[in-house]
């Protein structure tokens, strides 16, 4: 039996993992051991606790503050010590955070086999977004077999040299995870959500965290969602805001004392969910909320400058906005007031993923190790 190890270590890299875990362990041909590097820690832990994941190996490198230098190398490391006495006959990363990166450099130097979950996102801008850009490139060179989500990143992976033979195309794990989650509509744990679900009010929902936004650009968040908290009482602003003391420094001041902003800790993922599929609009500079929000027909208005994931973009349910506060508050103001616009946003499209991703990603691992056939690839849902 071949064994092989998922490695991951923050929150989007284990719901997107999650599925893989889930249909390796169902599968007689392997050994699932999964390792966790803990770059997140109670982000982490709240996924591997949904979905019922309990780590084999717990590297446990978080800091608070850390660098990415120390995230860099504590992974190497502690992978290195875990390489000497249980070595997987192939690792699988997920992404593009700096976790993934060490964890396929580690194991490229124990001439381990990476298979990159993901693969082929690109901005085309090595400094937005930072460091996961350059991330994703790296892994690119040392991975063997490539799943990417989408034709489109099966396109960038073949521009870059990659043979088109070690890419498969399965769908993006994440929306695997969506559609067995959202319908679940789990119970809120804070009362707060409870009592707006049931209120039937409009919610703009917002998530914040990418480093190239922290500083100025993010207090221009927490001053825009100030105005319009002001100008739409009607509307309630939920903020489930990141562990990251930098990010809540930044937004959070600006919406001291305001009635209809409701800040709340990171919301497990089956609350996330469902608080998602009730809102009106989505604000976030997050790249899976962009790739689930349009799943739930949600308008997404994202605040960066450029995006590796298109797809969304293309079908009208995705723009780009970036961090100036006018235009924040703009751009919101336009979709409650303008229902042309709303509706033309609010499309439920899925060129994301048909939630058979994990299945086609295990079938492809079984080409890998000589022990199956790829399946047909995702061409779209
Ligand atoms: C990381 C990834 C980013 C990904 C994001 C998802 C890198 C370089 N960045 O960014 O690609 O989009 O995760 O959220 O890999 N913290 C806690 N507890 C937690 C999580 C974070 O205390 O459970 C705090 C710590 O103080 C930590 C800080 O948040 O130092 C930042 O965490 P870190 O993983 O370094 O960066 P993220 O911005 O979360
Ligand atoms: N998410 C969550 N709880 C929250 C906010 C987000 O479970 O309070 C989920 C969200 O559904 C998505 C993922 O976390 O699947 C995105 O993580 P994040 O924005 O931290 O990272 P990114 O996707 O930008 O790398």
């Amino acid at each position: 039996m071949h064994s092989i190890m998922p490695i991951f270590g923050t929150r989007p890299e284990a719901i997107k993992m999650a599925p893989i875990v889930s249909a390796l362990q169902e599968s007689p041909l392997f050994r699932c051991i999964v390792t966790v590097t803990g770059q997140h820690r109670e982000m982490l832990d709240q996924v591997n606790e949904l979905f019922g994941i309990v780590p084999d190996h717990d590297l446990n490198i978080l800091q608070q503050g850390q660098s990415l230098s120390a995230i860099m190398t504590r992974t190497i490391d502690g992978l290195e010590k875990l390489f000497a006495g249980t070595r997987p006959d192939a690792v699988v990363v997920q992404g593009d955070t700096t976790t993934s990166t060490a964890a396929a450099i580690a194991a490229f130097y124990h001439g381990i086999p990476v298979i990159h979950v993901e693969a082929g996102l690109r901005s085309g801008d090595l400094l937005s977004p930072f460091p996961e850009e350059a991330n994703r490139k790296v892994t690119s060179q040392i991975t063997r077999l490539h799943l990417a989500p989408t034709s489109t990143s099966r396109e960038n992976l073949e521009r870059e040299g990659i043979s088109p033979e070690d890419i498969v195309v399965t769908g993006n794990t994440v929306i695997d995870a969506l559609l067995t989650t959202v319908d679940k509509q789990l119970p809120f744990t804070d009362p707060r959500l409870e009592e707006l679900d049931a209120s039937g009010r409009r919610i703009l929902l917002v998530t914040t965290h990418r480093r190239e936004n922290q500083g100025e650009s993010m207090r221009n968040v927490g001053r825009a969602l100030a105005r319009i908290a002001d100008a739409e009482p009607d509307l309630v602003i939920v903020l489930p805001v990141h562990k990251n003391p930098v990010v809540r420094e930044a937004v959070l001041p600006a919406l001291e004392g305001k009635a209809n902003v409701l800040v709340t800790e990171p919301l497990a993922y089956g609350e996330f969910t469902r608080l998602l599929s009730r809102a009106h609009i989505v604000l976030t500079d997050s790249g899976g909320v962009q790739e689930e929000a349009p799943s739930l027909g949600k308008p997404v208005l994202v605040m960066r400058e450029n995006t590796e994931r298109p797809e969304a973009l293309e079908a009208g349910t995705v723009k780009l906005i970036g961090t100036d506060e006018e235009r924040i508050v703009a751009e919101v103001s336009r979709l409650l007031h303008d229902s042309a616009h709303f509706s033309a946003m609010a499309n439920a499209v899925n060129p994301y993923g048909d939630g058979k991703a994990a299945a086609r990603t295990v079938a492809a691992i079984e080409e890998l190790l000589g022990v199956g056939y790829r399946t047909a690839e995702f061409t779209g849902a």
